[in-house]
This record gives structure tokens, sequence and C-alpha cells, in this order.
């Protein structure tokens, strides 16, 4: 009897096994994934080598496990190599895209082919043009506010310089500040340069530049630059802006092998990001603060308004656990952080 009992119970269980692998066709272009089957999502990242992105990509993953079949590819900081891959997730019939765009501006070309193959997009990190945002209803995307990021900055240095009269090293009530610029064009990168000193200034310091460039969001270029504003400036440099903690990381270096962290001689340079070496630098005391740019929650952003997209829903906050503003933005919130409030970004 119980011979014949499981028997009955392992054949009806292979019928619906055998039925539910029936029901569960093959996903197609521009259709939503089937209620028995995963979503698959493309991701395409500007490049993998980006301290900060590296989170964000981590975490897209991490969202994603167990709820769709990810594909997440470098574009090796290269349009074309990433215009490429979304031809390729294209043919592959994704149900939807997460695209981090290398060039901004290029965003129009990729929501054009989504469109066409009828595969919803959400951009994240690298925000496209308003009018290229309009372009479709089904594009939608995960960022910071710059500007919020840029303030904060210059916040930290107004009431360090408040705090530490003695940083005025000349005397003059001006602060001389050197600006470690991301890369040019992009909304971080301008935008922090920006409200960074409008918010020294809003404070009611006054500020001198003594010399800015660009070290392309990368640590070793920071370096450099900083070796080569310290070259020409010397100690006239009062303060060191960084538009993220990987160029701000590599401007300290530049800073140790020129004397300073050591025998009373300090620098406050603050940065954006606090990535786990950046939170590091400022614990040892070289980095005097950054924003914490959360890549957790943009990688979930991202990820849970690509899965609800793949699965044909209309998102919203009750389903994706986000706000959404204007129809199409997931705003997530920077947070300053110091040393008191270090525990916070860690
Ligand atoms: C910024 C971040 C930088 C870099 C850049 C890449 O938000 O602060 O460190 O990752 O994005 O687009």
């Amino acid at each position: 009897m119980k011979k014949v009992l499981t028997l009955v119970l392992f054949a009806s269980l292979t019928v619906g096994a055998l039925a539910g692998c029936g029901s569960s066709s093959q996903s197609t272009g521009g259709s939503s994934a089937s209620k028995d089957t995963k979503p698959s999502i493309g991701c395409a990242i500007y490049k993998f080598d980006d301290t900060f992105m590296t989170g964000v990509r981590n975490a897209v993953a991490d969202s994603l496990k167990d709820k769709a079949t990810v594909d997440i590819v470098d574009s090796q900081n290269s349009q074309s190599t990433q215009n490429d891959k979304v031809d390729l997730f294209i043919t592959k019939k994704v149900n939807s895209m997460i695209i981090n765009p290398v060039d901004r501006t290029a965003a129009g070309v990729i929501i054009d082919k989504a469109m066409n193959a009828k595969i919803p997009v959400v951009f994240m990190n690298r925000e496209p043009l308003p009018e290229d945002m309009k372009k479709w209803d089904k594009v939608y995307y995960v960022g910071a506010k710059a500007e919020q990021s840029g303030t904060m900055q210059g916040q930290i240095i107004a009431k360090y310089f408040k705090d530490h009269p003695e940083a005025d090293k000349n005397k003059d009530g001006v602060i001389q500040y050197v600006m470690l610029k991301g890369e040019p064009g992009h909304q971080d990168a301008e935008l922090r340069t920006k409200y960074s000193i409008e918010a020294v200034q809003s404070a009611g310091l006054k500020v001198q530049k003594l010399a800015e460039d660009t070290g392309m969001w990368d640590r070793v270029k920071g370096q450099e630059k900083m070796a080569a504003f310290l070259a020409s400036n010397g100690d006239k440099i009062e303060a060191v802006f960084a538009n993220n903690d990987d160029m701000a990381l590599g401007a300290i270096e530049a800073l140790k092998a020129a004397g300073y962290f050591k025998d009373n001689k300090y620098m406050p340079v603050v940065g954006v990001d606090a990535t786990a070496p950046g939170v590091q630098a400022i614990q040892d005391g070289t980095m005097l603060g950054t924003v914490l740019n959360d890549a957790k929650n943009q990688g979930a952003a991202s990820a849970k308004l690509a899965e609800v997209l793949a699965k044909g829903e209309t998102p919203s906050k009750d389903n994706i656990g986000f706000e959404i503003k204007d129809g199409k933005y997931v705003w997530i919130d920077y947070k300053t952080i110091t040393k008191d409030n270090i525990k916070d970004a860690k």
C-alpha cells in the first residue's frame, strides 16, 4: 500500500513539474517574464575598476540573488563597448536592463534601442539628460542629488575653519584651496565642485582657488595631481576638496610624501563616497570627512525597479520600497560622515 502511494505521489509530482515546465515558455523580447520563470536582467556598468561602482554592482547582485537571472557586464569605460553589450542583451531578450552609462549624453541612443525592443531600462549613477528621460515611460533613474553631497563637503570644511582659526595659515582671512575634480561633464563632478565652494561661502567664509584639475575619480591620478599642486603652490594650500574618496586618498598619499600628517603638519581633506578605505582614513585622522554615497540603497533600488519592470508590473513605492519622484526618479540621500559619526558609514 505504502509503495503504491509513493508511486502515485511521484507520478503526480512529475506531471506537475512537466506541466510547470511547459507553461514557463521562453521569455521573448518586450514581453515580461512569465509567473513561473525568474526574470532575466542585463546590467552594464561603466567600468568594473571603480571603487564606488563596485559597491553598487555588488548591491545589485545581492538584491537580485534568488529573484532574477542577472548578467552584469563591464563596459570598460567605452560607450561603444557598452552599446554592443546592450545589443547583446536585446538579442538575448532580457526582460529589463540596468545601465550605468559611460557617457550620460549617450543614454538617448540606449533608450531608442530599448524602446524598439520594448525592454524597460533603469539608469543609475550617471543621470541621462531630461529630454532623453522623457522619451519613454519605461525609463527610470536611480541616483543621488550631487548638489547635496557638495554642500555637505563645504559644510565640513566651513566647520573646521571656524573651529580652528589657525588653519588659516597665512592669516589673510581667506581659505586657499585646491580642487580635485571627477570626470568632466559628470553631474557629480560638476555639481560637487560648485556646491562645495558655495557652502563654504554661505557659511560666511572667503575662499580663493589656487588650482583645479581632474583626477577622473582615480586614486593614482589624484595623487599625481596633488603632487603637482604641491609643487607649484607649496605651503600656500590650506584645504583640499576632492569629488570622491579615491582622489582624496591619492591626495593624502601626496601630502604624506610632502611631510603632512606628522609633526603637527595637517591638511583638511574632504572626499565623497565613504568607501571602506575612505572611512579608514577618517579613523586614522588623515581625511577630515566624507559624504556617504549610499551604494547599498542605490543598488537595491535599481535592482527592485528592474525586477518589477521585468515582471511587466508598474513600479510604485509599494512594490519597490522607494519613493518615485516625477514618475521616474528614485533619489537616495547622502549623509555627512566625520570622526563623530563614523559608525553610520560602517
Ligand atoms: C560617483 C562616485 C565616484 C564614481 C562615479 C562613477 O557618484 O562618487 O566615486 O564612482 O560616481 O560614475
